[in-house]
């Protein structure tokens, strides 16, 4: 085993020190092999600390002191024996940092992070500023998922100064992934590479960071980068370089959308509007009047607005809705929209889950009306939403849509739906067909339109209101 060295700025003795509490709290890793004081002699009945079914004692001639016994235990595979022995050592003497290191790393092996964050945070009770045990508590908080345990430790620690180890900034800029922090991820991982350009782990991780930002083609290159460094594919790259390859996603990552829209939220309708000529809203609602043939202001119908984004769609159904409903990836997004005070509730939620989650309309009736304004192209197959709209609109409720409507996608063999430059998706009407009849939805209108120009190129949008069939 290659024992954790403690960390030279930081060594025994010298970081600050909080004096052991008179009755330190019982840790469940250590304490069900000794109690807290080691009794006269505990180390010297070593053999009993080892599990039952654990190889014996490897050479008792060889008089191998307990902290080498447990090396060779671990060197030999026999992680539970040395996992045990070092709980033991451990517990004998609660500031023995080395061997707290030992049985980190070999909790670690065992997959027990559970339990080695247990030991950390009291190891920490002994030494709070100690960085090594902070970040290896980060580690052992993020190797069991907990991003939001790990990632204000990891903070705490840059905050400082640069992380210590390449590890580190990896384990950090999974973190970041695991809470859509794209852009800082990726300033973290650039810089990473930049200090440790062999470091696989950090390529490995500038490539989900990609992945999740949508940048397929860099993402593919940094886990070639990654391969190159670790031919052995320990990390898996091979795998996600294959995903890749078989080519346009099936939607859009849901980190990638948060991230893009909470960095456009503040400028977004102006943006929109003034600079794109967004006419979304206007002429969705006016495919609504025209699908409906009466007017439709104070209708008082249950409204539910998924991708609401700043409110622009809602701001125009406001009139004909008695209670409006909103759900949006985005934070920043509904941040916008809550100030317009025009919905009832809104939600930050992926709008599959949202509207599988809600129970429709006011009172669990269905809603009367659900709308996707411009959100469509920015997920790819639309069978999951038409499904869960179908199951959750009242008798005569209403779903309306737009897509971007995918050129050349009625010929012999009609296409479904592309992903675009623009990294938005467009869809054919030929599958919006496919779908809506297949979820049970018939369609009432179906019109196309200039939904936006886009770097002077008008952007046509299919512009749709369905209902429920039969
Ligand atoms: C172009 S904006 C349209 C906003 C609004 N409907 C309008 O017409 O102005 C697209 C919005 O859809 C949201 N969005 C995209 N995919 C989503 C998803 N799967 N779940 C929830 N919101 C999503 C984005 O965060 C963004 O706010």
């Amino acid at each position: 085993m290659v024992r954790r060295i403690p960390s030279p700025e930081a060594p025994h003795g010298q970081e600050a020190q909080v004096a052991p509490a008179a009755n330190p709290v019982p840790n469940p890793v250590l304490d069900p092999v000794l109690p807290l004081v080691a009794p006269e002699g505990a180390l010297t009945g070593l053999a009993a600390a080892v599990p039952a079914g654990s190889t014996p004692l490897l050479s008792p001639e060889a008089a191998l002191s307990p902290q080498e016994e447990a090396d060779a235990r671990f060197a030999a595979g026999d992680v539970e024996g040395a996992i045990a022995l070092w709980r033991t050592i451990v517990a004998a003497d609660r500031e023995d940092l080395w061997s707290l290191l030992a049985l980190v790393d070999a909790l670690f092996a065992g997959n027990r992070a559970g339990e080695a964050a247990l030991a950390l945070h009291e190891a920490r009770q002994y030494r709070p500023a100690n960085r090594q045990l902070m970040a290896l508590l980060a580690e052992a908080e993020r190797r069991q998922g907990r991003f939001d345990v790990a990632l204000p430790l990891y903070e705490a620690l840059a905050s400082e100064r640069p992380l210590d180890a390449p590890g580190d900034v990896a384990g950090f800029v999974e973190c970041l992934v695991g809470a859509s922090r794209l852009e800082l991820a990726l300033k973290e991982a650039y810089a990473a590479i930049r200090r440790w350009p062999d470091e696989a782990a950090l390529r490995f991780w500038l490539a989900r960071a990609l992945e999740e930002a949508c940048e397929q083609q860099k993402a593919a290159d940094a886990y070639r980068a990654c391969l190159a460094r670790d031919p052995e594919n320990t990390l898996g790259a091979a795998e996600r370089m294959a995903a890749l390859s078989e080519g346009r996603p099936e939607t859009l990552p849901a980190a990638f959308v948060r991230s893009l829209f909470d960095q456009y939220a503040h400028r977004f309708s102006k943006h929109l509007v003034e600079k794109l000529g967004y006419r979304g809203p206007a002429l969705l609602r006016a495919a609504l009047e025209e699908a409906v043939g009466e007017p439709l202001v104070g209708r008082g119908w249950s409204v539910f607005d998924l991708g609401c984004g700043t409110g622009l769609s809602g701001e125009v159904l406001a009139d004909l809705a008695g209670e409006l409903h909103g759900v949006d990836l985005s934070e920043r997004m509904l941040e916008e929209a809550a100030g317009r005070g025009i919905y009832k509730s809104l939600a930050a939620e992926d709008v599959v889950k949202a509207v599988e989650r809600r129970p429709g309309g006011a009172t669990g009736e269905g809603w009367d009306l659900v709308v996707a304004c411009d959100v469509l192209n920015y997920i790819g197959a639309l069978e999951p939403l038409f499904t869960a709209v179908a199951g959750k609109l009242a008798p005569e409720g209403l779903f309306a849509l737009t897509i971007e409507r995918l050129e050349g996608g009625e010929g012999a063999a009609p296409m479904d739906f592309t992903f675009q430059e623009s990294r938005r998706f467009a869809h054919s009407p030929v599958y919006l067909r496919q779908v809506a009849e297949a979820a049970g939805l018939a369609i009432r209108l179906e019109r196309f339109e200039t939904l936006r120009v886009d770097r002077n190129v008008p952007v046509i949008g299919g512009f749709y209101v369905l209902e429920r069939a039969g």
